[in-house]
Protein backbone atom coordinates (compact mmCIF):
# COMPACT_ATOMS: atom_id res chain seq x y z
CA UNK A 1 0.00 0.00 0.00
CA UNK A 2 2.71 2.55 0.71
CA UNK A 3 4.33 1.50 -2.65
CA UNK A 4 1.33 2.42 -4.29
CA UNK A 5 0.81 6.06 -2.73
CA UNK A 6 4.85 6.58 -3.51
CA UNK A 7 3.87 5.88 -6.97
CA UNK A 8 0.92 7.66 -6.80
CA UNK A 9 2.66 10.71 -5.22
CA UNK A 10 5.79 10.85 -7.79
CA UNK A 11 2.93 10.57 -10.80
CA UNK A 12 1.25 13.28 -9.16
CA UNK A 13 4.20 15.62 -9.28
CA UNK A 14 6.02 14.02 -12.60
CA UNK A 15 2.62 14.56 -14.64
CA UNK A 16 2.52 18.43 -14.59
CA UNK A 17 5.99 18.86 -15.65
CA UNK A 18 5.53 16.25 -18.65
CA UNK A 19 3.83 18.66 -21.64
CA UNK A 20 7.21 21.35 -20.87
CA UNK A 21 9.57 18.25 -20.96
CA UNK A 22 8.08 17.23 -24.50
CA UNK A 23 7.77 21.50 -25.81
CA UNK A 24 11.57 21.28 -24.79
CA UNK A 25 12.29 18.68 -27.03
CA UNK A 26 10.39 19.75 -30.02
CA UNK A 27 12.31 21.48 -32.16
CA UNK A 28 12.26 25.43 -31.85
CA UNK A 29 9.76 27.50 -33.83
CA UNK A 30 11.27 29.75 -36.36
CA UNK A 31 10.78 33.16 -36.54
CA UNK A 32 8.74 32.94 -39.86
CA UNK A 33 6.77 30.00 -38.13
CA UNK A 34 5.88 32.37 -35.47
CA UNK A 35 5.09 35.56 -37.78
CA UNK A 36 2.85 33.01 -40.15
CA UNK A 37 1.23 31.94 -36.91
CA UNK A 38 -0.27 35.70 -36.42
CA UNK A 39 -1.55 35.70 -40.52
CA UNK A 40 -2.93 32.30 -40.18
CA UNK A 41 -4.78 33.81 -37.03
CA UNK A 42 -5.76 36.79 -38.78
CA UNK A 43 -6.27 35.45 -42.19
CA UNK A 44 -9.01 32.25 -40.88
CA UNK A 45 -11.07 35.00 -38.88
CA UNK A 46 -11.50 37.02 -41.92
CA UNK A 47 -12.21 34.09 -44.01
CA UNK A 48 -15.03 33.50 -42.16
CA UNK A 49 -16.90 36.65 -41.88
CA UNK A 50 -15.26 38.41 -45.05
CA UNK A 51 -19.16 38.24 -46.42
CA UNK A 52 -20.24 39.91 -43.32
CA UNK A 53 -20.72 43.44 -44.42
CA UNK A 54 -21.50 44.61 -40.43
CA UNK A 55 -17.83 43.49 -39.54
CA UNK A 56 -16.14 45.08 -42.67
CA UNK A 57 -13.98 47.51 -40.24
CA UNK A 58 -12.95 44.78 -37.97
CA UNK A 59 -12.29 42.76 -41.62
CA UNK A 60 -9.75 46.09 -42.28
CA UNK A 61 -7.89 45.93 -39.15
CA UNK A 62 -7.41 41.74 -39.93
CA UNK A 63 -6.19 42.71 -43.13
CA UNK A 64 -4.17 45.10 -41.84
CA UNK A 65 -2.65 42.77 -39.35
CA UNK A 66 -1.67 40.43 -42.29
CA UNK A 67 0.34 43.33 -44.04
CA UNK A 68 2.02 43.73 -40.75
CA UNK A 69 2.74 40.04 -40.75
CA UNK A 70 4.21 39.98 -44.54
CA UNK A 71 6.20 42.80 -43.77
CA UNK A 72 7.95 41.11 -41.16
CA UNK A 73 8.05 37.87 -43.29
CA UNK A 74 10.02 39.57 -46.36
CA UNK A 75 12.64 39.93 -43.81
CA UNK A 76 12.62 36.35 -43.14
CA UNK A 77 14.44 33.98 -44.83
CA UNK A 78 12.54 30.47 -44.87
CA UNK A 79 14.49 27.43 -43.15
CA UNK A 80 14.32 25.76 -46.29
CA UNK A 81 17.12 27.87 -47.85
CA UNK A 82 19.38 25.96 -45.31
CA UNK A 83 18.88 22.65 -47.15
CA UNK A 84 19.78 24.32 -50.68
CA UNK A 85 22.58 23.87 -52.22
CA UNK A 86 24.75 27.29 -52.07
CA UNK A 87 25.03 28.40 -55.55
CA UNK A 88 20.62 28.39 -55.72
CA UNK A 89 20.19 29.80 -52.26
CA UNK A 90 19.91 33.51 -53.51
CA UNK A 91 17.69 32.94 -56.32
CA UNK A 92 15.71 31.03 -54.01
CA UNK A 93 15.65 33.97 -51.43
CA UNK A 94 14.73 36.14 -54.26
CA UNK A 95 11.94 34.26 -55.27
CA UNK A 96 10.59 33.88 -51.95
CA UNK A 97 11.11 37.55 -51.14
CA UNK A 98 9.16 38.44 -54.93
CA UNK A 99 6.80 35.95 -54.01
CA UNK A 100 5.85 37.56 -50.36
CA UNK A 101 5.93 40.93 -51.99
CA UNK A 102 3.33 39.79 -54.81
CA UNK A 103 1.14 38.61 -51.46
CA UNK A 104 1.03 41.91 -49.44
CA UNK A 105 0.53 43.75 -53.24
CA UNK A 106 -2.80 41.60 -53.42
CA UNK A 107 -3.77 43.09 -50.21
CA UNK A 108 -4.58 46.13 -51.50
CA UNK A 109 -7.49 45.30 -53.58
CA UNK A 110 -9.21 43.18 -50.94
CA UNK A 111 -8.63 46.36 -48.74
CA UNK A 112 -10.50 48.67 -51.43
CA UNK A 113 -13.28 46.34 -51.61
CA UNK A 114 -13.97 46.41 -47.94
CA UNK A 115 -13.88 49.49 -48.06
CA UNK A 116 -16.17 49.95 -50.68
CA UNK A 117 -18.95 47.13 -48.74
CA UNK A 118 -17.95 44.82 -51.91
CA UNK A 119 -18.12 41.95 -49.66
CA UNK A 120 -18.54 39.38 -52.81
CA UNK A 121 -15.79 40.63 -54.48
CA UNK A 122 -13.94 41.01 -51.43
CA UNK A 123 -14.73 37.10 -50.89
CA UNK A 124 -13.03 36.51 -54.25
CA UNK A 125 -9.84 38.19 -53.29
CA UNK A 126 -9.74 36.23 -50.40
CA UNK A 127 -9.98 32.89 -52.15
CA UNK A 128 -6.82 34.07 -53.80
CA UNK A 129 -4.51 35.14 -51.12
CA UNK A 130 -5.50 31.75 -50.07
CA UNK A 131 -4.28 29.91 -53.80
CA UNK A 132 -0.90 32.42 -53.21
CA UNK A 133 -0.88 30.91 -49.63
CA UNK A 134 -0.51 27.44 -51.10
CA UNK A 135 1.67 27.87 -53.92
CA UNK A 136 4.21 29.70 -51.41
CA UNK A 137 4.17 26.61 -49.14
CA UNK A 138 4.41 24.27 -52.00
CA UNK A 139 7.72 26.24 -53.39
CA UNK A 140 9.21 27.43 -50.05
CA UNK A 141 7.88 25.90 -47.01
CA UNK A 142 9.94 22.52 -45.81
CA UNK A 143 7.94 19.70 -46.95
CA UNK A 144 7.68 18.34 -42.71
CA UNK A 145 5.93 21.65 -41.94
CA UNK A 146 2.52 20.19 -42.27
CA UNK A 147 0.44 23.23 -40.26
CA UNK A 148 -1.44 25.22 -42.51
C1 LIG B 1 -2.78 33.71 -46.12
C2 LIG B 1 -1.48 33.59 -46.23
C3 LIG B 1 -0.63 32.69 -45.40
C4 LIG B 1 -0.91 32.04 -44.23
C5 LIG B 1 -2.21 32.08 -43.43
C6 LIG B 1 0.27 31.29 -43.85
C7 LIG B 1 0.36 30.47 -42.73
C8 LIG B 1 1.47 29.74 -42.38
C9 LIG B 1 1.56 28.83 -41.27
C10 LIG B 1 0.41 28.53 -40.31
C11 LIG B 1 2.80 28.31 -41.25
C12 LIG B 1 3.35 27.25 -40.31
C13 LIG B 1 3.79 27.84 -39.01
C14 LIG B 1 4.21 26.74 -38.05
O1 LIG B 1 4.62 25.68 -38.52
O2 LIG B 1 4.14 26.98 -36.86
C15 LIG B 1 3.54 28.88 -42.36
C16 LIG B 1 4.85 28.62 -42.65
C17 LIG B 1 5.50 29.10 -43.76
N1 LIG B 1 4.98 29.93 -44.73
FE1 LIG B 1 3.13 30.74 -44.75
N2 LIG B 1 1.24 31.48 -44.81
C18 LIG B 1 0.74 32.32 -45.77
C19 LIG B 1 1.37 32.78 -46.90
C20 LIG B 1 2.65 32.45 -47.26
C21 LIG B 1 3.31 32.89 -48.48
C22 LIG B 1 2.65 33.80 -49.54
C23 LIG B 1 4.57 32.36 -48.46
C24 LIG B 1 5.69 32.47 -49.45
C25 LIG B 1 5.79 33.37 -50.39
C26 LIG B 1 4.71 31.59 -47.23
C27 LIG B 1 5.83 30.91 -46.83
C28 LIG B 1 5.96 30.17 -45.68
C29 LIG B 1 7.17 29.48 -45.27
C30 LIG B 1 8.48 29.48 -46.05
C31 LIG B 1 6.89 28.82 -44.07
C32 LIG B 1 7.86 27.93 -43.25
C33 LIG B 1 8.52 28.74 -42.15
C34 LIG B 1 10.04 28.59 -42.11
O3 LIG B 1 10.63 28.19 -43.10
O4 LIG B 1 10.63 28.93 -41.08
N3 LIG B 1 3.51 31.66 -46.52
N4 LIG B 1 2.70 29.74 -43.04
Amino acid sequence: MKKFLTLFLALAVLLPALPSLRAADDKKETELETTMGKMNGAFRKLRRQVLDASKNAESLELVASMRAASVKSTELIPALAADKPEAERAAFVAGYKKQMQEFMAALAPLEAALKANNNAEAEKLVAGLGAMQKKGHKEYKKPDEKKS
